[in-house]
């Protein structure tokens, strides 16, 4: 018998600021870290680099879904999870991320159904806040959404808060608790996304 070699678990990092200094690019980077240590094949995007117009039925059905929202759909399905780390606007996420997800919902490509993407793949979900509550309220939202997308959302989740202090000088989290809570998601996201691969 033979041993084959085990393809390497691909894990995708979704920021969703594009402000310079973001305190979730930072938490971002740091779970980049982390997934890196675990031996995970992992690629962080920018939504930057996938402006999208906001979602308007008319300009759907007129011109189809944007390039943009097809080509972010296909990097998701490239990997076997997804890490969305995201400031929270208002108790909620922020359009940037709500935008991006309406449309990767709304593609679809040859022989599958429309959001198939959501759903092969288990998706973790982090935030970074200044304030004590750490973007909980946008995890809670944004749970809800993705599971209307009917995605796997695993249980474990980091909000970070007072996130303007939990950073050292290189930009690592330097509070035992939140290393304790990244590694923990970070180590259920790679074992979900092995189960479901
Ligand atoms: C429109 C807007 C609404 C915000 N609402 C909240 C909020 O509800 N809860 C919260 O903790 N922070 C809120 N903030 C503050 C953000 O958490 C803070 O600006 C954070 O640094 C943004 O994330 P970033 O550093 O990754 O860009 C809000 C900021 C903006 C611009």
């Amino acid at each position: 018998m033979t041993i084959g070699l085990m393809a390497a678990l691909k894990i995708l990092v979704i920021p969703g600021s594009l402000r310079a200094g973001s305190l979730n690019a930072k938490l971002a980077a740091a779970a980049v870290d982390e997934l890196v240590r675990a031996d995970v094949d992992v690629i962080r995007i920018s939504l930057g680099d996938y402006p999208l117009p906001i979602y308007d039925g008319d300009l759907e059905s007129g011109s189809g879904v944007p390039k943009h929202a097809v080509n972010l759909k296909r990097m998701i399905q490239a990997h076997h999870g997804v890490l969305i780390v995201t400031p929270e606007y208002n108790a909620s996420l922020p359009p940037l991320v709500k935008n991006a997800i309406d449309w990767v919902s709304r593609v679809q490509d040859n022989h599958e159904t429309r959001g198939q993407v959501f759903r092969e793949r288990p998706f973790a979900i982090a935030a970074a806040s200044g304030g004590k509550l750490g973007g909980a309220r946008c995890l809670q939202a944004l749970r809800l959404v993705l599971s209307a997308c009917r995605a796997t959302v695993i249980p474990n989740q980091l909000a970070l808060s007072f996130a303007n202090d939990a950073y050292d000088d290189m930009d690592r989290l330097q509070h035992p608790g939140d290393i304790d809570a990244l590694q923990a998601m970070v180590r259920q996201l790679i074992d979900v996304a092995q189960q479901m691969k």
